[in-house]
């Protein structure tokens, strides 16, 4: 559908998040509200997408840089007012545009894509989505004539007392014919409760014109929920959540419980992996085939091979190949990458290193700023002293190195090939090639000592 363009309004504080954060830049499902509608909008065919942004406008348009284009209402008099902001991009346009919100995150393209197949259908000037609501409060309502029509849209706050019974509502998602749309905005007035021009009086002053208007009823209410208020985010997230899991678990993922598996929109986990318990997957995060992933983890934006075993880990922008083995009590940094059949133990941190093929970092390690060889050993205790209070330092340990319990690595230093280093040393120098180095105090016994302090 080429000639579709979908206008969706972004300008509204949300003062009823009560947050700096413009409404639609808050997150469900692990992305921003208003990129759930956007992607919503391209997946049914949108040629062209345009977001009226307002209240935190900068901070909307950077957010989603590059995925629309972008209107400005200066002032948020409505969303009547709100769409009238577009018409100098879209003048001369004679097709459909269609008029979403930012704040409906669980919207899908297949939704739209029907919705707006039904109104090319019915050959209207404007159709709504309606439906029906458990509850209805805060939405329009939608006042059907004797004969089954529209007859117009009610905001909640402009009802009457039986008005506010219908449980029919506007979901704030329409399609119009551009220059009908755009002629009707024009007559559209404030004279209401809120003082703010109403996008859906269009429908009555179309009506009133004799034009044709038509409404669709969704199947189902759940894709329609607007967020208003952070419980409603709540909401939305707790279905977006259950979406992902149903989604992972139909493509063979196996989930020991879906009710505490965290898992972002946009994550991708591989045919027979299992995730345990206490799991949070989000942002990027890509997990390979067969892997074991839990309890209490969480990855943010990491890449992960096939067969990696990872048990009560907390993991973010890194890279983790196939059969590593990682935990308990694992925290690996920003800027890590850890080669095939590396074994990560316990409470190990690992930050902005290479670490070879192979590699074991059973216990207790911290490893900064290092490049780690193939089939090394560092012992528990090992220990990267990587920052002399101003500038940090790199380590390398060469391949096969053999590091003894309990040693410092004093940074800038080498470890090289093959060489081992001595339970308790602080290394300071460059160790060649298969030497051993021992850098601690020589032990002295004192014979009878404690005989003679008694
Ligand atoms: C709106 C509808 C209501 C519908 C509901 C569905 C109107 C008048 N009411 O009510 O019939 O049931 O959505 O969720 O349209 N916005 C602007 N500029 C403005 C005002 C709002 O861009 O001046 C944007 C907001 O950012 C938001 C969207 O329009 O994304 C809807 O605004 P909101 O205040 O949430 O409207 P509702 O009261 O929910
Ligand atoms: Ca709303």
């Amino acid at each position: 559908m080429a000639d579709l363009t979908t206008i969706i309004l972004a300008a509204g504080k949300g003062t009823r998040m009560k947050s700096s954060l413009p409404k639609v830049l808050h997150k469900a499902g692990g992305k921003a509200m208003l990129a759930h509608v956007l992607d919503a909008a391209k997946e049914a065919g949108a040629g062209r997408s345009i977001v009226v942004v307002g209240f935190g406008g900068a901070a909307v348009e950077e957010a989603l840089a590059g995925e629309a284009e972008f209107v400005t209402q200066a002032e948020q008099l409505g969303t009547g007012h709100a769409v009238l902001q577009t018409e100098p991009l879209l003048r001369g346009e004679k097709g459909t545009v269609l008029v979403l919100c930012g704040d409906t995150p669980l919207l899908t393209g297949t939704l739209l894509k029907k919705f707006v197949e039904e109104h090319a259908a019915a050959g209207a000037k404007a159709t709504v989505l309606t439906a029906v609501m458990p509850d209805a409060t805060g939405y329009g309502r939608v006042i059907r004539a004797a004969d089954g029509t529209v007859a117009k849209i009610v905001e909640h706050k402009d009802a009457t007392k039986e008005e506010l019974g219908v449980r029919e509502i506007n979901s704030g998602i329409y399609c119009f014919s551009a220059p009908d749309l755009f002629a009707a905005l024009h007559e559209v007035g404030n004279d209401n409760a809120q003082g703010e021009y109403y996008l859906p009086d269009v429908l009555e002053i179309l009506k009133q014109k004799g034009e044709k208007i038509f409404a669709v009823a969704a199947d189902s209410y759940e894709e329609t929920l607007g967020v208003n208020s952070r419980a409603q985010l709540a909401a939305s997230e707790k279905i977006l959540r259950r979406r992902k899991n149903e989604a992972l678990m139909a493509e063979g993922v196996t989930l020991m419980d879906p009710e505490t598996t965290y898992v972002d929109v946009d994550v991708v986990v591989g045919r027979d992996t299992v995730i345990y318990p206490g799991t949070w997957l989000e942002g990027r995060t890509v997990i390979g085939e067969g892997c074991e992933i839990g309890p209490n983890s969480r990855f943010q934006n990491v890449k992960i091979g096939a067969h990696v075993t990872a048990h009560f880990c907390y993991a973010h922008e890194c890279e983790i190949a196939d059969g590593v083995t990682l935990g308990p009590y694992v925290h690996i940094r920003p800027d890590t990458k850890l080669a095939a059949g590396v074994k990560i133990g316990n409470f190990v941190e690992v930050k902005n290193s290479m670490v070879g093929e192979g590699t074991k970092l059973p216990h207790l390690s911290y490893i900064g700023d290092s490049d780690i060889g193939a089939g090394v050993n560092m012992g528990c205790g090992t220990i990267t002293v990587n920052y002399d209070g101003k500038k940090k330092f790199r380590t390398t340990v060469g391949d096969g190195a053999f590091v003894g319990c309990n040693s410092n690595l004093v940074a800038p230093v080498r470890v090289g090939d093959n060489a081992y280093v001595g339970a308790g040393s602080t290394i300071t120098k460059d160790i060649p090639e298969g030497d051993l180095a021992i850098a601690r105090a020589h032990q002295k016994n004192i014979t009878g000592w404690a005989d003679k302090r008694r």
